[in-house]
Protein backbone atom coordinates (compact mmCIF):
# COMPACT_ATOMS: atom_id res chain seq x y z
CA UNK A 1 0.00 0.00 0.00
CA UNK A 2 1.17 3.33 -0.47
CA UNK A 3 1.39 5.74 2.28
CA UNK A 4 2.66 8.87 0.07
CA UNK A 5 1.52 9.51 -3.42
CA UNK A 6 2.56 13.02 -5.67
CA UNK A 7 0.61 13.65 -8.35
CA UNK A 8 1.37 16.33 -11.00
CA UNK A 9 2.82 18.66 -8.08
CA UNK A 10 4.02 22.16 -9.54
CA UNK A 11 5.95 24.51 -7.46
CA UNK A 12 7.65 27.84 -9.29
CA UNK A 13 9.00 30.61 -7.87
CA UNK A 14 9.70 33.89 -9.28
CA UNK A 15 13.06 35.43 -10.44
CA UNK A 16 12.58 39.40 -11.28
CA UNK A 17 10.81 38.78 -14.62
CA UNK A 18 10.91 35.57 -15.28
CA UNK A 19 9.47 32.39 -13.44
CA UNK A 20 11.52 29.48 -12.02
CA UNK A 21 9.43 26.33 -12.37
CA UNK A 22 11.48 24.23 -9.93
CA UNK A 23 8.97 21.07 -9.94
CA UNK A 24 7.09 20.86 -12.69
CA UNK A 25 4.15 18.12 -12.84
CA UNK A 26 6.10 15.95 -10.34
CA UNK A 27 5.00 12.17 -9.66
CA UNK A 28 6.08 9.38 -7.56
CA UNK A 29 4.69 7.05 -5.28
CA UNK A 30 6.33 5.52 -1.94
CA UNK A 31 4.99 2.51 -0.18
CA UNK A 32 4.95 1.61 3.51
CA UNK A 33 7.94 0.91 5.10
CA UNK A 34 10.01 1.49 1.99
CA UNK A 35 13.36 3.20 2.59
CA UNK A 36 13.79 5.69 -0.66
CA UNK A 37 16.71 7.89 -1.17
CA UNK A 38 16.13 11.44 -2.73
CA UNK A 39 18.91 12.26 -4.80
CA UNK A 40 19.44 15.48 -7.33
CA UNK A 41 22.39 18.31 -7.82
CA UNK A 42 21.96 21.00 -5.60
CA UNK A 43 19.31 23.76 -6.77
CA UNK A 44 17.09 20.84 -8.42
CA UNK A 45 14.24 21.53 -5.70
CA UNK A 46 14.38 18.50 -2.87
CA UNK A 47 14.40 20.81 0.07
CA UNK A 48 11.37 22.43 -1.91
CA UNK A 49 10.09 18.79 -2.71
CA UNK A 50 10.55 18.04 1.24
CA UNK A 51 8.95 21.25 2.34
CA UNK A 52 5.67 20.49 0.21
CA UNK A 53 5.35 16.83 1.22
CA UNK A 54 5.99 17.94 5.03
CA UNK A 55 3.29 20.66 4.34
CA UNK A 56 5.77 23.80 5.35
CA UNK A 57 5.01 25.15 1.86
CA UNK A 58 2.04 25.16 -0.15
CA UNK A 59 2.10 24.13 -4.23
CA UNK A 60 0.49 25.77 -6.86
CA UNK A 61 -0.86 22.91 -7.70
CA UNK A 62 -1.24 19.08 -7.74
CA UNK A 63 -1.68 16.59 -4.60
CA UNK A 64 0.68 15.11 -1.46
CA UNK A 65 -1.76 12.04 0.33
CA UNK A 66 -0.34 11.33 3.35
CA UNK A 67 -1.61 7.80 4.25
CA UNK A 68 -5.03 8.64 2.42
CA UNK A 69 -4.67 12.09 3.66
CA UNK A 70 -4.69 15.10 1.15
CA UNK A 71 -2.56 16.96 2.62
CA UNK A 72 -2.17 19.77 0.04
CA UNK A 73 -6.09 20.56 0.86
CA UNK A 74 -4.87 20.67 4.78
CA UNK A 75 -5.72 24.37 6.39
CA UNK A 76 -4.18 25.57 9.49
CA UNK A 77 -3.36 24.25 12.28
CA UNK A 78 -4.57 20.86 10.91
CA UNK A 79 -1.87 21.01 8.53
CA UNK A 80 0.57 21.62 11.60
CA UNK A 81 -0.70 18.95 13.62
CA UNK A 82 -0.90 16.78 11.32
CA UNK A 83 2.73 17.18 10.63
CA UNK A 84 3.75 16.75 13.80
CA UNK A 85 2.28 13.26 14.54
CA UNK A 86 2.89 11.93 11.23
CA UNK A 87 6.63 12.98 9.97
CA UNK A 88 9.97 13.07 11.77
CA UNK A 89 12.62 14.98 10.56
CA UNK A 90 16.64 14.68 10.67
CA UNK A 91 17.77 18.10 9.38
CA UNK A 92 21.31 18.69 8.30
CA UNK A 93 22.82 19.15 11.27
CA UNK A 94 22.56 15.96 13.05
CA UNK A 95 22.73 17.15 16.73
CA UNK A 96 24.68 14.28 17.68
CA UNK A 97 26.19 13.91 21.10
CA UNK A 98 30.00 13.68 21.15
CA UNK A 99 30.38 12.52 24.71
CA UNK A 100 28.20 9.51 23.79
CA UNK A 101 29.41 6.72 21.44
CA UNK A 102 27.05 6.14 17.92
CA UNK A 103 25.21 3.34 20.30
CA UNK A 104 24.59 5.65 22.74
CA UNK A 105 22.83 7.99 20.64
CA UNK A 106 20.92 6.35 18.98
CA UNK A 107 19.98 4.53 22.46
CA UNK A 108 19.32 7.46 24.39
CA UNK A 109 16.42 8.19 21.86
CA UNK A 110 14.57 4.97 23.09
CA UNK A 111 15.42 5.65 26.88
CA UNK A 112 13.90 9.19 26.82
CA UNK A 113 10.92 6.88 25.11
CA UNK A 114 10.85 4.61 27.53
CA UNK A 115 12.45 1.50 25.98
CA UNK A 116 15.27 0.43 28.66
CA UNK A 117 18.29 -2.23 29.37
CA UNK A 118 18.40 -4.74 27.33
CA UNK A 119 15.99 -4.06 24.93
CA UNK A 120 17.12 -0.38 24.31
CA UNK A 121 20.86 -1.94 23.48
CA UNK A 122 19.32 -4.57 21.14
CA UNK A 123 17.15 -2.18 18.95
CA UNK A 124 19.61 0.66 19.35
CA UNK A 125 22.53 -1.91 17.84
CA UNK A 126 19.94 -3.34 14.81
CA UNK A 127 19.00 0.21 13.30
CA UNK A 128 22.46 0.64 13.39
CA UNK A 129 23.23 -2.19 11.67
CA UNK A 130 20.11 -2.11 9.00
CA UNK A 131 21.96 1.77 8.08
CA UNK A 132 25.60 -0.03 7.36
CA UNK A 133 26.99 0.93 10.84
CA UNK A 134 27.65 -2.06 12.64
CA UNK A 135 31.05 -2.20 12.77
CA UNK A 136 30.93 1.32 14.59
CA UNK A 137 28.73 0.83 17.19
CA UNK A 138 31.23 2.33 20.09
CA UNK A 139 33.19 4.49 18.04
CA UNK A 140 32.92 8.58 18.41
CA UNK A 141 30.24 10.24 16.69
CA UNK A 142 32.88 13.00 15.73
CA UNK A 143 35.22 9.98 13.91
CA UNK A 144 32.52 9.68 11.37
CA UNK A 145 32.07 11.22 8.06
CA UNK A 146 29.16 13.88 7.42
CA UNK A 147 27.22 10.87 5.66
CA UNK A 148 27.73 8.14 8.56
CA UNK A 149 26.21 11.02 10.68
CA UNK A 150 23.25 11.25 8.84
CA UNK A 151 22.62 7.62 8.89
CA UNK A 152 22.99 7.53 12.93
CA UNK A 153 21.16 10.48 13.36
CA UNK A 154 18.33 8.44 10.61
CA UNK A 155 18.46 5.41 12.95
CA UNK A 156 18.18 7.58 15.66
CA UNK A 157 14.63 9.33 14.39
CA UNK A 158 13.14 6.09 13.04
CA UNK A 159 14.19 3.40 16.16
CA UNK A 160 11.36 4.35 18.06
CA UNK A 161 8.58 4.02 14.83
CA UNK A 162 9.38 0.26 13.58
CA UNK A 163 7.92 0.14 9.40
CA UNK A 164 8.66 3.58 9.61
CA UNK A 165 8.81 4.78 5.73
CA UNK A 166 12.10 6.79 4.83
CA UNK A 167 12.23 9.80 2.49
CA UNK A 168 15.88 10.82 2.85
CA UNK A 169 17.90 13.38 0.53
CA UNK A 170 21.04 12.38 0.88
CA UNK A 171 24.16 12.56 -1.31
CA UNK A 172 25.82 9.89 1.40
CA UNK A 173 26.22 6.69 -1.70
CA UNK A 174 26.74 4.53 1.10
CA UNK A 175 23.11 5.64 2.39
CA UNK A 176 21.65 6.19 -0.90
CA UNK A 177 22.55 2.67 -1.89
CA UNK A 178 20.96 0.68 1.47
CA UNK A 179 17.80 2.25 0.02
CA UNK A 180 14.98 0.36 -1.69
CA UNK A 181 14.84 2.88 -4.02
CA UNK A 182 16.64 5.76 -5.21
CA UNK A 183 14.94 8.71 -7.26
CA UNK A 184 16.33 11.77 -8.96
CA UNK A 185 14.91 15.01 -8.95
CA UNK A 186 15.68 16.44 -12.39
CA UNK A 187 14.30 19.21 -14.92
CA UNK A 188 11.56 19.06 -12.00
CA UNK A 189 10.45 15.58 -12.15
CA UNK A 190 11.33 12.48 -10.04
CA UNK A 191 13.12 9.86 -11.92
CA UNK A 192 13.57 6.14 -11.17
CA UNK A 193 17.05 5.89 -10.90
CA UNK A 194 18.68 3.67 -12.90
CA UNK A 195 20.07 0.82 -10.59
CA UNK A 196 17.43 1.43 -8.39
CA UNK A 197 16.08 -1.98 -7.14
CA UNK A 198 19.12 -3.86 -7.84
CA UNK A 199 19.74 -3.44 -3.35
CA UNK A 200 18.45 -2.01 -0.78
CA UNK A 201 17.83 -3.33 2.67
CA UNK A 202 14.26 -5.24 0.74
CA UNK A 203 16.77 -6.74 -2.01
CA UNK A 204 19.07 -7.84 0.72
CA UNK A 205 16.93 -9.44 3.09
CA UNK A 206 15.42 -11.89 0.18
N1 LIG B 1 11.61 30.67 -1.15
C1 LIG B 1 12.20 30.71 -2.35
N2 LIG B 1 12.15 31.82 -3.12
C2 LIG B 1 12.73 31.86 -4.34
N3 LIG B 1 13.40 30.83 -4.90
C3 LIG B 1 13.49 29.70 -4.18
C4 LIG B 1 12.90 29.58 -2.87
N4 LIG B 1 13.16 28.33 -2.40
C5 LIG B 1 13.87 27.72 -3.36
N5 LIG B 1 14.06 28.52 -4.43
C6 LIG B 1 14.76 28.17 -5.65
O1 LIG B 1 14.33 26.89 -6.07
C7 LIG B 1 15.42 26.14 -6.59
C8 LIG B 1 15.53 24.83 -5.86
O2 LIG B 1 15.95 25.06 -4.54
P1 LIG B 1 16.04 23.89 -3.47
O3 LIG B 1 14.72 23.22 -3.36
O4 LIG B 1 16.60 24.48 -2.22
O5 LIG B 1 17.09 22.91 -4.16
P2 LIG B 1 18.01 21.77 -3.48
O6 LIG B 1 17.51 21.51 -2.11
O7 LIG B 1 17.87 20.60 -4.40
O8 LIG B 1 19.41 22.29 -3.51
C9 LIG B 1 16.66 27.02 -6.49
O9 LIG B 1 16.86 27.63 -7.73
C10 LIG B 1 16.26 28.04 -5.45
O10 LIG B 1 16.91 29.26 -5.68
MG1 LIG C 1 18.38 21.61 -0.23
Amino acid sequence: MNVLIIRQLCRSFREGVRVHRVLDQADARVAGGEAVAVIGRSGSGKSTLLNLISGIDRADSGTVEIDGRDVTALIEPQRTLFRRARIGFVYQFFNLLPTLDVEENVRLALELNGVRGAEARQRSAAMLTEVGLGDRLHGAVDALSGGEQQRVAIARAITRARGATLLVVTHDEALARSADRVLELRDGQLHEAADSHSSGRRAAAR
